[in-house]
């Protein structure tokens, strides 16, 4: 569903920012400090209910304000737009509304809205912890499959009372059986879960990766968090001591890592920047169309698109985000890096941003 009408007031230099954006193709430009990621992440914020700059609510509110709200309306095939908004208090409170009505959670508009990011901070999918990873993966089986969402949890809250159980020591077997039996059910299907993810969009994965950078030789592995030939209730059984000893579950999908390698070795260790902002977008992409081809619309932030690419990588990755058929928001600070030939057919927005506002530039003007 694109988003219509986007109102965004008091997040960070945005006092009052409306606009109407095009289904498919935004690019905003602006320099310096004039509020393009900004936009970015108002929009992040409405479907995830956080930012991707700082976990600290207070960091993006505007200063001297209470909150910021960002508003919006979901487009929809023969169907009304859908309003929807977000409102973070400096108290910490957080108001979802969804056609009028109190949201119970942000799961509901993040399931509504699935917005994938590309941005300078990218290859920190490649560089972070196991758990960006694992976060990249889950985020994907969340709109794969209706049912992970709630395995996932109670799998999470049977692993934090086994935890605690083992923190705390002087556990009886029993007891710590009694968990087991759930937290293996669990665990399982979770499991099993993001294997068939990972399945499906490998072969996506190769393919977009071949349009953005022919030749790059990179391959997906799975890690699922313990030895492969052993079952989990095998694996926890065997590393039970263990577990007693440390005090915490050793083994299982909490350990779980998506490993990125190349021919000879880690990608992280072996390619360029730009390749591995490449190798961040083809994933990206990849889980996108997994999703088109599931019927289902996202929205591509690509933040600073001209960051580690050259002139011939930056047309290739534009031509790939068109063919999506997506809406999409691209900043860049200079109109110069946007070089690329949009299709007649596609109808593409130009937006200037200075100091906080926002204003719809002519194509014509960008040109000339
Ligand atoms: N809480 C806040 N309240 C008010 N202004 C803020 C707040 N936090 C940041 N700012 C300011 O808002 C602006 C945010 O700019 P933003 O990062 O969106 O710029 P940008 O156009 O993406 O710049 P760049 O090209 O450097 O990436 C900056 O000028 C920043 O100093
Ligand atoms: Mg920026």
């Amino acid at each position: 569903m694109p988003l219509a009408r986007l109102d965004i007031s008091h997040l960070r230099n945005l006092t009052a920012v409306r606009f109407d954006p095009s289904p498919h193709v935004n690019i905003i430009v602006g320099e310096n400090g004039s509020g393009k990621t900004s936009i970015l992440e108002a929009i992040h914020l409405l479907s995830f209910g956080r930012s991707f700059r700082s976990h600290k609510h207070k960091t993006y509110i505007q200063y001297e304000q209470p909150e910021c709200v960002v508003f919006a309306q979901l487009e929809q095939d023969q169907q009304p737009r859908i309003p929807v908004g977000i409102k973070r208090s400096r108290d910490g409170a957080i108001e979802v509304r969804i056609q009028g009505r109190a949201a119970q959670s942000v799961v509901e508009l993040a399931e509504r809205l699935p917005v994938q990011l590309i941005n300078p901070d990218a290859f920190r999918l490649l560089e972070g912890s196991p758990k960006i990873r694992r976060q990249f993966v889950d985020w994907g089986v969340f709109h794969f499959d209706d049912r992970f969402i709630n395995a996932w949890r109670d799998w999470q809250k049977a692993l934090k009372q086994r935890n605690s159980l083992l923190r705390r020591g002087k556990i009886s077997a029993n007891l710590l059986a009694a968990f087991d039996q759930e937290l293996i059910r669990l665990g399982e299907y979770v499991n099993t879960a993001r294997k068939a993810y990972v399945a499906a969009l490998t072969p996506h994965f190769e393919s977009v990766l071949q349009q953005l950078a022919a030749g790059l030789s990179v391959q997906l592995n799975f890690f699922q968090g313990w030895d492969a030939q052993k079952t989990l209730s095998e694996a926890i059984e065997h590393s039970y001591q263990r577990d007693i000893d440390v005090g915490y579950t050793n083994t299982g999908p909490q350990r779980a890592d998506l490993r990125v390698k190349t021919p000879s070795g880690d990608a992280l260790d072996t390619l360029s920047r730009g390749q591995q902002k490449l190798v961040v977008s083809a994933l990206k992409i990849a889980q996108g169309q997994l999703l088109i081809e599931r019927g289902r619309q996202l929205v591509f932030l690509v933040d600073d698109l001209p960051a580690e690419l050259d002139a011939n990588h930056r047309r290739r990755l534009c031509q790939l985000l068109e063919s999506l058929n997506s809406q999409i928001f691209i900043t860049s600070v200079g109109p110069d890096s946007m070089d690329f030939t949009w299709s007649d057919q596609t109808d593409v927005r130009h937006f200037s941003m200075n100091q906080g506002e926002l204003s719809q530039a002519s194509k014509g003007l960008q040109e000339s």
